[in-house]
């Protein structure tokens, strides 16, 4: 009989106490938190973190509103588009890199004319989004590239606007 009734005993208390939310029921992990995977924070409508890398089309791109950052340096850029332009868009910016002259059967491949109106017409946003993202027959240089230096190589890309340089 006393065994019974501690038995029903300790059932009633698993019973009641798995009916009860005490704190230390909780396993850290289920704070409501977000996902490890979720940003702390949606970045500003029309705006482009200098370290986050969120996707961004080209027509997001052309509307960015955010300028460069002020660290931004032309002379470095320079140097980067040196590296990673020259092949193909040449130290004139015109397209008469070494590469273009090797593209495959003919195919009209040329790479744009950078001091052309048509791509300094273009915002800085899309400037950064056409290096972070490439485009159908250029390379894409989110990984190569860290996202202050493809600032710096849009800097530069702006001096090639008609006379400036
Ligand atoms: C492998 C050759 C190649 C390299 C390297 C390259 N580009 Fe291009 N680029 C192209 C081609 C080809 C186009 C023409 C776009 C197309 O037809 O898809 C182009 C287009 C562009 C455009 C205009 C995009 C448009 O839609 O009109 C910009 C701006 C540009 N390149 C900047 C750069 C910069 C800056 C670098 C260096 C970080 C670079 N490119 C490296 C081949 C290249």
């Amino acid at each position: 009989m006393a065994r019974r009734v501690i038995r029903l005993t300790i059932v009633a208390a698993a019973l009641l106490s798995a009916g009860c939310d005490a704190p230390w029921q909780h396993e850290m992990r289920e704070q409501p938190s977000l996902a490890s995977t979720h940003s702390p924070r949606e970045p500003a409508a029309g705006t482009l973190t200098t370290r986050g890398e969120p996707r961004l089309d080209r027509s997001t791109a052309e509307r960015l509103s955010q300028t460069p950052p002020p660290s931004v340096s032309a002379s470095n850029g320079r140097a980067l588009y040196e590296i990673y332009c020259v092949p193909c868009h040449g130290l004139s910016g015109t397209g008469d890199g070494l590469v273009p002259k090797h593209f495959m059967l003919g195919v009209d491949v040329r790479p744009a004319d950078l001091t052309s109106d048509a791509v300094q017409q273009h915002s800085d946003g899309w400037l950064y989004g056409t290096v972070t993202n490439g485009t159908a027959r250029m390379p894409s240089y989110r990984y190569e590239l860290t996202p202050h230096e493809r600032w710096d190589v849009v800097m530069f890309v702006r001096q090639f606007r008609s006379g400036a340089r």
